[in-house]
Parts: structure tokens; sequence; C-alpha cells
């Protein structure tokens, strides 16, 4: 039977780094508290457009399969914090990657987008509609931040990764699962932007992040365990025929959490939420790249993706990797350069929200 398998894989980190050191200036926080609870000692901060990181992160992944822009048939951008409202971000990184033959549309499933993604291209690819699909997960979520909400303002940062899938006649993507549970949407929510809100709305304390910090956990781990439980019996696998879990970067308690539910070693668990804090959509294809740059994907690793997140949504997947770990080609595209500061760039939030300290 024909599979997706991922040929290309590649992320786009922006320059601009805020610390926790630098946030203790921004809200009432400390480095301590924040890399006890959540594990984040620093994340980036976007200077360009979202659909800008995506298209860089694109460009990396489709050199490293080896394709050109024109092999591209449809384009999955899965995000939540796009250019504009209309049109898709896809539609941007379709014209500046030109992606010439190529459908594309967004995903909103917050941070289990890049799965959500992920098991859709796998059903085009299968059924043929599609053959070569880039699934991007991309987030520019350092421009909902409100440095009046601690509780939020310090876990989330910017970045993109980009994956190619394409058919292949055995491993790639064996099982995959989505869920949501809507009733608890409120739970975690970006408030006053989109159509019922009035025109021209601009109350302070709208479109800044909200979110139950607590309920959100407790719900993450248990799904997030299931999830992956789920997906590796319908794969066929045992637990111990894991060789890898990458899961969304939102806590490394919720990690570490998922991890002793599977019975996990911790060497099997890729992590990369210090340097990156939660990037929604883009952590799993963004921590995907930095593993197989690291060695740790091997020929035929079997690997497990689970994420959770806005919505309440939830998800996982297995995946068996081809022969090939090594890039085909590498691309030169690259973030322009910039002389702001991570405080620069976040004025306008201070400007909006006003300080928490
Ligand atoms: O990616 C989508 C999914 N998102 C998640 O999965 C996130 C899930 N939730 C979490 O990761 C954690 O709940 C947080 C990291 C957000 C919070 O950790 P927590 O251990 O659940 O803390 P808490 O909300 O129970 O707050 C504990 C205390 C509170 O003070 P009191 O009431 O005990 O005096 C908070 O006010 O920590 C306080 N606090 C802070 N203190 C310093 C909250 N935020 C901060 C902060 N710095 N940034």
């Amino acid at each position: 039977m024909t599979t997706a398998q991922i040929t290309g894989w590649g992320m786009a980190a922006p320059p601009t780094v805020l610390s926790n050191h630098d946030l203790e200036q921004l809200t009432e926080t400390n480095d301590e508290w924040i890399t006890t609870r959540s594990g984040i000692k620093e994340r980036r901060i976007s200077h360009v457009p979202l659909s800008d990181m995506a298209t860089v992160a694109g460009h990396r992944a489709l050199a490293a399969a080896g394709l050109e822009p024109e092999d591209i048939d449809l384009l999955i951008l899965a995000t939540c914090s796009g250019d504009t409202i209309i049109p898709s971000a896809a539609s941007f990184v379709q014209a500046k990657m030109a992606l010439t033959n190529a459908a594309a549309f967004d995903i909103n499933a917050a941070c289990s987008g890049w799965i959500y993604g992920l098991e859709h291209a796998t059903a085009m690819i299968r059924s043929g509609i599609k053959q070569r699909v880039l699934l991007i997960g991309a987030e520019r979520l350092s421009h909902y931040l409100d440095f009046t909400d601690r509780s939020t303002a310090v876990l989330f940062g910017d970045g993109a990764g980009a994956t190619v899938l394409e058919a292949a006649d055995e491993g790639g993507v064996r099982s995959t699962t989505t869920g949501i549970d809507g009733d608890a949407a409120e739970l975690l929510w970006v408030p006053g932007v989109g159509s019922n809100t009035p025109p021209g709305c601009d109350l302070p304390a709208t479109s800044g992040v909200r979110m139950n910090g607590r309920e959100v956990f407790k719900r993450a781990v248990t799904m997030m365990g299931e999830a992956s439980t789920k997906v590796v019996a319908d794969a066929g696998w045992e637990l111990e025929d894991v060789d890898l879990l990458i899961p969304h970067q939102a806590n490394m308690r919720i990690i570490d959490a998922t991890a002793r539910r599977l019975g996990l070693d911790p060497d099997k668990v890729v992590t990369n939420i210090h340097a990156y804090g939660n990037t929604s959509a883009a952590t799993i294809p963004m921590a995907l790249t930095e593993a197989i740059e690291a060695g740790r994907v091997q020929p035929g690793s079997n690997i497990v993706f689970a994420a959770f997140g806005g919505g309440l949504t939830w998800a996982a997947a297995a995946l068996t990797w081809g022969d090939r770990v090594e890039s085909i080609g590498t691309s030169d595209a690259e973030f322009p350069r910039t002389d702001q500061t991570a405080f620069d760039l976040l004025a306008p939030n201070i400007e909006y929200f006003g300080k928490g300290v």
C-alpha cells in the first residue's frame, strides 16, 4: 500500500532572543519560576511576518528533499497566528516560495496543527489526490503577548518548522489520531479578534493569549498520553518499539509526564523547549529537524509525535523513518538582518497592553 514518508525537513528560528532575565523587566516574574514550572530559558521574537518565517523553513525543507518549488502540489500551513484573517497565511507563502503548481490552505488546530496536517497530507498522498505535500507549522504568537498576564506572557515564542511528504512503498506514517473538545475552547484562546468582535473594537485586555494553565495542563497530560498509546497500538507496535517521542513543547513537566505514562526513558524524548518556548504548531517540526541534525533519527526509527493545544485539540502520529537521514541539498534562504532587540520588537505590545511590572 502507498504510504506517506517525510523526505524533507527544515526550521527557521528568528535571530532575536528574549531570555527569562529579559522578561523580568516586562512582567512580575523570575528566571527560577519560569525554569522550574515550564523548562523554558529563552524564546525567539520575530522581526518578520509569519509568512516570511514559514518561507525560510519551507525552502530549507524543499532543499533537504531535493525538490524544486514547482514539484509541490499541496501546501498545508498549520498556524493560528497568520499575517491576516483573509487570505490564509498559506496564500502568502505560496507566492513567496513560488509554489506555482500547489493548492494551499491553513489549518488552525493551534498546537496540534502540524499533526492534524500530517494526517491530512497522509490521506491525500495515500488516495493519490496529491503527490508531494509541503507541511509547515509556523507561529508568531509574540504578537498576542500581554505582559500584564504573567501566566501566559512567559510561555510563548516565534518560529517555523517545515516537512515535505512524498509517497513511499513502506514505512512512513503508520497511524494517526486527532480530536477536539470544543466545549473547553475558552480554557485557551485569544478573544477580541475575529468577526464576533464589533468592527474597530480596540479595547484593552482583548487579543492577548488567555489560558487556564492548570486545567489545560491536566488535560494535556491525559490526552497526549492516551493519543500516543492509541497510535502505538494502531501501528501494531509495543511501547518498547518506540525509538523516539517528539512531543509538543508546551511545558517540560507535561513532556516528562507523557514520557512516564509511556514508560519511555528520557533519552528517547526530544526536547528543545528551553531554547524556543512554546511555538505552538511549530514545535514538533522544529524539534524533528533538530533531532535529525543531531543524529537522533536513524534509518527505520519508529517515531511518535504527540500534541495538545487550543480548541482544545489533541493529536498523535506514529511513523517509521525511511532510509535517508541526510539532506539532499541545502538552501541559502535566510532571515533579513536586524539590529532590533526583543524589547524593540515588543514595544507595540507594551504600548497596547502595558507592562506587568
Ligand atoms: O500549548 C498549548 C497547551 N498549553 C499548555 O499545555 C500549558 C499548560 N499549563 C502550564 O504549562 C502551566 O499550568 C503553567 C506553566 C502555565 C503554570 O504553571 P502552574 O504550576 O500550573 O502554576 P499556577 O498557574 O498554578 O500558578 C502558581 C503560582 C501562582 O501564584 P499563587 O496563586 O500560588 O500565589 C501564580 O500567580 O505561580 C504564579 N505565577 C507566576 N509567578 C512568577 C504564574 N505565572 C507566573 C510567572 N512568574 N510567570
